[in-house]
């Protein structure tokens, strides 16, 4: 019925290496930055267990629903959907969810990219000894200058735009495909050093109560709809950032094995990224709730303190930003692969368009913390970052789970059985039974579910 096809941008050299390039979209920000301040402002521990649960019943699966679409489809998402609707002779409609997903893709980088250029920055800071005798109070004084100035981010978020480009235009594979084998397990190695770091605080046990004691009270409406936009969030799901990388994996490489394997890893960075910042918050009297500053405030007291803190702040951010960096390029590369596939574009141009436009998006997020800042009421939390928060919640609290339930749906519904267990290579067996379930009535009702929640339905 189907004819194989191949994709015109190329192929991963081996199942490795989709690995390492998947998770290296994975992991980043989301998980060293925005989890930990996620957690602080939802109160800890029920905020955690609901998004462990997120990951696991509607994560993986639909984390493998969208591989197997884009290694059935060999196109960016957009061209991706269509291929497969016509297959299925479904509606072309179905192309949507690619055009979807590439303005989400847009706003995401926006703001990603300025964030990034914190990191950045923070490199620089850590170099020149900035931390030596930081204080609580002077960490979060240094922070809130720092971004505070639009010339300085707007500066930093112009070097991270260009460094994305960079490596998209290149081609994934040259280049990227090396840097990823080193610099996972480095940031890593650092990650277990802070932990280290903070168990010797006195304040481990609180920090690892606050991060894993439920405390269902504190769960907002707005604590529950952003755990489940993060665990999209945090695995790259609902834009297409999957399905393209999907769409460069070798033909045999088995769906679920990737998928277990790059959702562990993203849960574990996150999580001891956690037991690692929250003792430190605690020991110098932060605020849990501080928000999207949390880790550029609480982390440099403790580089500023320990011994060869110099060394190991700089590596730090160094490997924050290429963790962020192996994350921005699979967020515009379906953007990208679409131009060059439609628009005739070479892939330089395309990706220069691309970042283009979404540095110039960006400049919103650079006023937003450099003085357009705004505060507004969302489900029942206050947010204070104005046009930062809102590009934020669109897209990680709705586009993304829309974006994924329309992923299950049509890997679920759309699809025959045939179809989708050939390319998961596991035949009709329990596991494959296991997914389709899980595809076709959890995901989508845990989806339902929680927009109806925070819509304060129920
Ligand atoms: N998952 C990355 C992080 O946690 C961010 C990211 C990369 C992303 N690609 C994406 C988020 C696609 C949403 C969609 O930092």
């Amino acid at each position: 019925m189907t004819e194989k096809r191949t994709s015109i941008h190329g192929q991963w050299s081996s199942r490795m290496v989709f690995i390492l390039a998947a998770t290296g979209s994975a992991v980043g920000l989301g998980n060293i930055w925005k989890f930990p301040y996620m957690a602080g402002e939802n109160g800890g521990g029920a905020f955690v267990l609901v998004y462990l649960v997120c990951i696991l019943l509607i994560g993986v699966p639909i984390m493998m629903a969208e591989i197997l679409l884009g290694r059935r489809g060999r196109q960016s998402p957009i061209n991706t959907m269509s291929a497969l609707a016509q297959e299925a002779g479904a509606s072309p409609r179905w192309a949507w969810l690619g055009w979807i997903g590439v303005v989400a893709g847009f706003l995401i980088m926006s703001f990603y990219s300025v964030i990034a250029g914190w990191a950045l920055a923070y490199v620089l800071k850590a170099m020149s000894g900035d931390f030596v005798g930081f204080t609580g109070d002077s960490s979060a004084a240094a922070f809130v200058g720092h971004i505070g100035n639009p010339g300085i981010t707007t500066f930093w978020h112009t070097l991270f735009s260009v460094m994305t480009g960079y490596v998209v235009a290149r081609g994934v594979k040259s280049g990227l495909e090396k840097a990823v084998r080193i610099l996972m397990p480095a940031l890593f190695v650092l990650l277990v050093l802070l932990l280290g770091y903070a168990i010797n605080t006195g304040y481990f046990d609180r920090g690892v109560a606050f991060l894993f004691d439920p405390d269902f009270g504190k769960l907002s409406r707005e604590g529950v709809l952003s755990a489940l936009g993060h665990a999209f969030f945090t695995l790259s799901l609902g834009m297409g950032a999957i399905m393209v990388y999907g769409s460069y994996m070798p033909g045999k490489a088995s769906i679920a094995t990737t998928t277990f394997t790059i959702a562990f890893m993203d849960t574990l960075v996150a999580l001891v990224a956690g037991m690692a910042i929250f003792p430190i918050v605690f020991a110098n009297g932060l605020e849990p709730g501080a928000g999207p500053g949390l880790v550029f405030i609480s982390l440099p007291i403790a580089f500023g303190q320990m011994p060869g803190g110099l060394l190991f702040g700089t590596l730090f951010f160094v490997l924050l930003t290429f963790a962020a960096w192996t994350s921005a390029i699979s967020i515009i590369e379906p953007a990208v692969a679409f131009l060059v596939e439609n628009r005739g574009l070479s892939r330089r141009r395309a990706t220069a368009v691309v970042v283009g436009l979404a540095w110039a998006l960006g400049l919103l997020t650079v006023m937003s913390f450099g003085g357009w800042g705004f505060t507004f009421e969302f489900a029942g939390a206050q947010k204070t970052d104005g046009i930062f928060d809102i590009l934020d919640i669109v897209t990680t609290n709705f586009m993304l789970p829309l974006g994924g339930l329309a992923i299950a749906l049509f890997a679920g519904w759309v699809m025959s059985s045939k179809d989708t267990a050939e390319e998961l290579g596991s035949g009709e067996t329990g596991l494959y039974h296991v997914w389709r379930v899980l595809v076709r009535f959890v995901a989508p009702a845990g989806v339902l579910l929680f927009f109806l929640h925070s819509l304060g339905t129920f």
